[in-house]
C-alpha cells in the first residue's frame, strides 16, 4: 500500500492493518529525520494545520506542533479556554471560521466522543482525532504500538496488558483496536467497576489480579485513574486503588521474566505506578513520547499526500 485508505484519522476503528503498517514504515523514515542535526524537511510546505484543543493536553499538543514544524507546515493553535467558545459559539461555527482562513488540516481534541467524526461530515479539511472524550485517541495507540514494534520487531503474538481505568480511557479502546489488528494478544486489568461490560466483544482477556496479569504479559501499558471523567465513585479511594492495582518494583522483581513498562502520560506517580518503575530500565515511557513526533509526522504527511492525488 502506498497511500492511506482514508482521508481522515478519526479512530483506529476506521483504518486498516495496512494503513497502520504504512504509517509505521513512514514513521521509521521520519524518526531518522528527527535524529539528524537538521531535523526539518519541506514535505508540508504551503500546508496549513489548525491545532484545535478544546481539552487540556501537554504531550499530544506539543508533539503535533513539533511534527508540523519539522514538516515545514504553517500552524495555528486554538485553545478553547481563551476563545469565543466561552461566548457560546458552536463547534461547527468555530471550525468553519478557522477554515475560512484557508486551513488544510485540523487536529482536534474535544471532550465530546464523536466530535471529529461530526466535523468530518461537515467540512472539507483532513481531520485528525487527538482524543475525543472517552472514545478514541488513535495517534496515542499508533505511537504505543510503534514503540512496542521498535522494541520487539513486530506485534504478532505479543502479550500486552492494559492496566487501570479501562472504562473511561480512550487510550485503552484505541490500543485494543490497534494491537488486535496487528495480531497481538491483549488483556485488561483493573477494578471490575472500571472494566466496561462490553469488553468481551473486543476480543480481550480480563484479569483482576495485577500479579497474574504481570506474569502473563510481555508489555504492561499502565493508565491513570481519570478522576475528571468519574461522575460517581468507581473506587473507594485512591489509596485502596494503589494498594490493589498499583505497580511497584517489588512486583516486577518477583516475576521470572522482564515486562516492558509503558504509560501514555500524564503519570500519577505513586498511584498507578511507583517512581522506581516509571524511571527504571524496564520503562519506555520517554521513548513513547519521542516516537509520538515521528508517528504524527507520518500521519500528517500521508493525509496531506492524499490531497495531492
Ligand atoms: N497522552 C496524552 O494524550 O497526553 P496529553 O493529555 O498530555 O496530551
Amino acid at each position: 500500500m502506498s497511500e492511506l485508505s482514508t482521508k481522515h484519522l478519526l479512530g483506529i476503528k476506521h483504518i486498516l492493518k495496512e494503513d497502520i503498517e504504512l504509517i509505521f514504515e513512514t514513521a521509521d523514515k521520519f524518526k531518522e529525520v528527527i535524529n539528524r542535526p537538521i531535523k526539518k524537511v519541506p514535505s508540508l510546505r504551503d500546508v496549513t494545520v489548525a491545532n484545535l484543543f478544546f481539552e487540556n493536553s501537554t504531550r499530544t499538543r506539543i508533539s503535533f506542533e513539533l511534527a508540523e514544524k519539522r514538516l515545514s507546515a504553517d500552524t495555528v493553535n486554538f485553545s478553547a479556554s481563551s476563545s469565543s467558545v466561552k461566548k457560546g459559539e458552536t463547534l461547527l461555527d468555530t471550525v468553519n471560521n478557522i477554515l475560512s482562513m484557508k486551513v488544510d488540516m485540523v487536529v482536534i481534541r474535544h471532550p465530546a466522543p464523536g466530535a471529529p467524526l461530526y466535523l468530518s461530515r461537515h467540512i472539507e479539511a483532513n481531520i485528525i482525532n487527538a482524543g475525543d472524550g472517552t472514545h478514541e485517541h488513535p495517534t496515542q495507540a499508533l505511537l504505543d504500538a510503534f514503540s512496542i514494534r521498535e522494541k520487539y520487531g513486530d506485534l504478532e503474538g505479543r502479550k500486552v496488558c492494559i492496566f487501570g481505568d479501562i472504562q473511561h480511557s480512550r487510550v485503552a479502546l484505541s490500543n485494543i483496536l490497534c494491537l488486535t489488528k496487528l495480531g497481538a494478544q491483549v488483556a485488561v486489568c483493573g477494578p471490575p467497576t472500571l472494566i466496561p461490560k462490553h469488553i468481551d466483544s473486543l476480543g480481550v482477556k480480563v484479569e483482576y489480579d495485577v500479579r497474574k496479569a504481570l506474569q502473563w504479559c510481555d508489555v504492561a501499558n499502565v493508565l491513570r485513574i481519570q478522576l475528571e471523567r468519574q461522575d460517581i465513585k468507581y473506587i473507594p479511594s485512591i489509596r485502596e486503588y494503589t494498594n490493589y492495582f498499583g505497580i511497584n518494583k517489588a512486583m516486577l522483581d518477583g516475576l521470572d521474566k522482564e515486562v516492558l513498562i509503558m504509560h501514555p502520560g500524564p503519570i500519577n506517580r505513586g498511584v498507578e505506578l511507583s517512581s522506581d518503575v516509571a524511571d527504571s530500565d524496564h520503562s519506555i515511557i520517554l521513548n513513547q513520547v519521542e516516537n509520538g513526533v515521528a508517528v504524527r509526522m507520518a500521519i500528517l504527511y500521508l493525509l496531506a499526500s492524499k490531497n495531492k492525488v
